[in-house]
């Protein structure tokens, strides 16, 4: 397939960057005014200066981009999309002044869900999660990481699990799915959290791995929740299998999440509302991406991570959706993308980076995702018309998206472009 007439061809590698740290995140290499061609593979194949327009035959496919930009598809590297029904009791709760955590001492929040969960059938969740899935997908997501978290049993956990296998296997969306056992304290351990802990190390991981079913391992390392050294028991349990840590860490408290998860080289440490100047020099100088999640800050009315102070620093930054019954019921990268700029005072260029590229450094996947070089997934987005990148995450509820690209393939057009409606 070969794009023509696009006006922005932006988030281009040539240095075959796998992620984008520090004051490189405010680069993004673009061509005005360019075309793009796709591999049978569904790679990008070349790229160049619409002077330099390549002949094509017949049988390829031409797609006119009429004046829209092209960027990356989004790389969503933290979500928990999979679970059963919704919690909207709670969302009014919270207007009615409730906090998060006086939700959960409660009964409600994660322990809910797993009680949902427990009634779901396997089946019964997977159309669930399928439609949260999609519905991401439409929106912009190629690459999705998924949490399991909501069983908090061992046969729950592997429900979880197999669901996000499932959904893997029937989307084009490239899938990693991560075992997040410790979530919270099952029912059945109530008081027990030692032997909660125990039962995850020496049942359920075990489990977990012999069926291949997760790619990364996460602990919620916070206050109320999983200590630090439960989370380093955990997560060197699960280097014995391979697993590689993606920590919950310093939502609700300076938790020492980061510097757990920095010390045991985690991929990511995943919220960071509550970080100081010790774990933003820790995370500038390791390669665990600092992933803050804007959507759960805007939900629950907490303060937004630091990620202007982590990019100065010299960070891998990367933004998520957190997609969640409780904290995050969004999983729209557009407006993360647009929080990042409105809220965390990141360029439209560096928040492009942080849910691009970064989320790609974020799931292990930044060879291959989250950035348009030869080579690569072809997975992206093509704009309305549009005059400049700004223009997007400024515009943030205009549906700008008027094609997207999965592994080489048009999912959709979801609004007519200029060209098809012109007299
Ligand atoms: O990332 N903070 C921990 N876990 C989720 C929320 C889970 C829930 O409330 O259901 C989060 O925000
Ligand atoms: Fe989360």
């Amino acid at each position: 397939m070969l794009i023509k007439n696009i006006s922005l061809l932006a988030g281009l590698n040539p240095g075959g960057l796998t992620r984008r740290r520090g004051s490189e995140m405010s680069e993004l290499p673009s061509i005005a005014g360019a075309w793009l061609r796709i591999a049978p593979d569904g790679t990008v194949d070349s790229y160049g200066p619409m002077d330099s327009l390549p002949e094509t035959s017949e049988a390829e496919e031409t797609t006119d981009a009429a004046g829209g930009i092209v960027i990356p598809a989004f790389c969503d590297s933290h979500s928990h999309i999979v679970y059963a029904g919704s919690r909207h009791g709670e969302f009014v709760d919270k207007i009615h002044g409730l906090s998060y955590e006086q939700i959960a001492a409660n009964g409600g929040g994660i322990l809910n869900s797993a009680d949902r969960l427990h009634e779901t059938s396997e089946d019964d969740l997977f159309a669930q999660s399928l439609e949260r899935a999609r519905e991401v997908m439409m929106k912009g997501t190629a690459c999705l990481e998924i949490k399991s978290g909501y069983g908090l049993t061992l046969p729950d956990e592997l429900k979880m699990l197999r669901v996000i296998a499932r959904i893997a296997q029937v989307l084009p969306l490239t899938v990693r799915a991560t075992f997040l056992g410790a979530h919270a304290v099952g029912r059945a351990y109530a008081g027990r959290q030692g032997e909660y802990v125990s039962h995850i190390i020496n049942d359920m991981l075990p489990a977990v791995a012999a069926e291949g079913l997760a790619d990364f391992v996460d602990v919620f390392c916070d206050r109320g929740f999983f200590t630090t050294d439960e989370t380093a028991r955990i997560i060197e349990a699960a280097a014995r299998y391979g697993i590689r840590p993606k920590i919950h860490a310093n939502e609700l408290d300076f938790s020492g999440g980061v510097q757990t998860g920095v010390r045991h080289g985690a991929l990511s440490t995943d919220h960071l509302e509550r970080i100081g100047d010790e774990e933003i020099s820790l995370l500038a100088q390791s390669d665990t991406v600092a992933t803050m999640l804007p959507g759960a800050s805007f939900f629950l009315g907490m303060p937004y991570g630091p990620a202007r102070r982590a990019i100065d620093a010299g960070a891998t930054v990367a933004l998520a959706s957190d997609y969640n019954p409780g904290s995050s019921p969004s999983g729209d990268m557009r407006t993360v993308w647009a929080l990042g700029c409105i809220k965390m005072k990141l360029t439209p260029e560096e928040a492009l980076n942080a849910v691009t590229i970064n989320g790609a450094a974020a799931m292990d996947l930044g060879a291959s995702h989250g950035s348009i070089a030869a080579g690569r997934k072809a997975n992206l987005i093509i704009t309305r018309p549009m005059q400049a990148l700004a223009q997007i995450p400024y515009q943030y509820t205009t549906p700008w998206i008027s094609e997207l690209i999965i592994n080489g393939k048009r999912m959709m057009a979801v609004c007519p472009r200029a060209v098809d409606i012109a007299p």
